[in-house]
């Protein structure tokens, strides 16, 4: 049976100012995937390609000037400063700048986190710098506190480094970071995987040493945008050793010489960003800066809270924390007796978009997201019996 739903609960609606950007569908749940831009998103990209289009002598610079837009919002949301914040194309490059600047030593990674953050980890030892060793979450899937500190306990003199998600893209439980930091200690690098909370979940960034996110999925910026916001240890000791023409000072002196890299995070640069892709994030970020982190998280807590209450009704078992200080924007689940395929084939019949693992389903409201979402839910599981 169906439970119902909390008596609050339908009264918090999208967060209006937010939803009002945004033309999504209303069974979309898959924002750890892919989040649906805003019109404004679509707006910028259109006027900046459109002006790309009629270039002229002075087009290419103005268009340029997204890219400072973006990182001064992407930096006050880090509760950084753009000195210490670059803009990159992915989630993906950030892991990789950070795990080639460290010359020697272990890197505490866990060996159930997104494959993004294994790779890095991979190359370097594979070039004989940093080497992973592969953290075991606990029984119920999470990177806490005690799970780092017995791992370094078990010899971790040589360990340098933690890299960790700030929220699982597969169970969704939200690291503590402050814990973490107070785990590694003061002279460790904690390096977060931000994507999966940058801009829904109001953590304490400040805590990290590198803090990197894509802008495809929460941030609803669409592909090809991101940043790393790096503190002054990061900066002091991760080498540049993958830095570009772009990262170095006097960019645009044409010397021939080797230019010394940047002194700030801008030296975490390859090449220039398309301006195009700049000028989208610049207004992904304004939406959420004008909406305000914490508004946006309490609206996607309450859409949680209807989809566990949805799918446990239906029979459900949540394979996410429910505790609300473990937990941001996802809810996985499995239906006992039904495997996953079907559960996603019921979901789609009734306009749901869920992501589907190979034994799991994955749902992931936003704050445009509406209570009629969790209706659909229920709708397609109450079809299964
Ligand atoms: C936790 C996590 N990290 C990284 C990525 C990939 O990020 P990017 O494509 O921006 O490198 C994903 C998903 O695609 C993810 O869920």
């Amino acid at each position: 049976m169906p439970t119902e739903r909390p008596a609050a609960a339908p009264a918090a609606g999208p967060l209006p100012g937010y939803a009002a950007h945004f033309d999504e569908p209303e069974g979309y749940l898959d924002f750890a995937r892919y989040g649906p831009p805003s019109r404004d998103v679509l707006t910028a990209t259109a006027d900046a390609l459109a002006r790309a289009a009629r270039a002229d002598h002075r087009t290419v610079n103005a268009l340029m000037r997204a890219e400072p837009a973006a990182r001064d919002s992407a930096a006050r949301l880090a509760g950084s400063d753009p000195a210490h914040t670059v803009l990159l194309p992915n989630a993906s490059t950030g892991l990789f700048h950070a795990a080639f600047g460290i010359p020697t030593g272990t890197v505490l990674v866990p060996r159930t986190d997104f494959p993004a953050n294994h790779y890095p980890w991979r190359r370097t030892e594979a070039l004989s710098r940093a080497v992973p060793r592969w953290l075991e979450p606990d029984d119920r899937g999470r990177v806490t506190a005690d799970v780092v500190r017995a791992a370094l306990g078990d010899g971790g003199d040589d360990v340098v480094a933690l890299a960790v998600s700030a929220v699982d893209f597969r169970t969704g439980f939200r690291a503590d970071l402050g814990a973490l930091r107070d785990a590694i200690g003061p002279d460790r690098l904690l390096i977060v995987d931000a994507i999966q909370g940058f801009g829904i979940a109001d953590l304490p960034w400040q805590a990290a040493d590198v803090v990197v996110a894509g802008g495809q999925k929460w941030l609803r910026a669409s592909w090809s945008t991101g940043f790393a916001a790096l503190s002054d240890r990061a900066l002091e000791r991760l080498e540049p050793t993958l830095t570009g023409w772009t990262g170095v000072e006097d960019v645009a002196l044409f010397d021939d010489l080797e230019h010394p890299p940047a002194a700030g995070a801008q030296r975490w640069s390859i090449s220039n960003l398309s301006p195009v892709a700049a000028a989208a994030f610049a207004a992904a970020l304004a939406v959420v800066e004008e909406a305000t982190v914490p508004a946006i998280e309490a609206r996607i807590a309450a859409r949680v809270d209807e989809l566990i209450d949805t799918v446990r009704g239906c029979g459900g078992e949540i394979l996410s924390p429910t505790a609300p200080a473990e937990r941001a924007g996802i809810v996985s689940f499995r239906l006992p007796g039904t495997d996953a395929a079907a559960v996603a084939e019921a979901l789609h019949a009734h306009e749901v978009t869920p992501s589907v693992r190979a034994t799991s389903v994955r749902l992931s409201p936003h704050a445009s997201t509406r209570p009629a979402a969790a209706d659909r839910v229920r709708a397609a599981l109450a079809s299964l019996r």
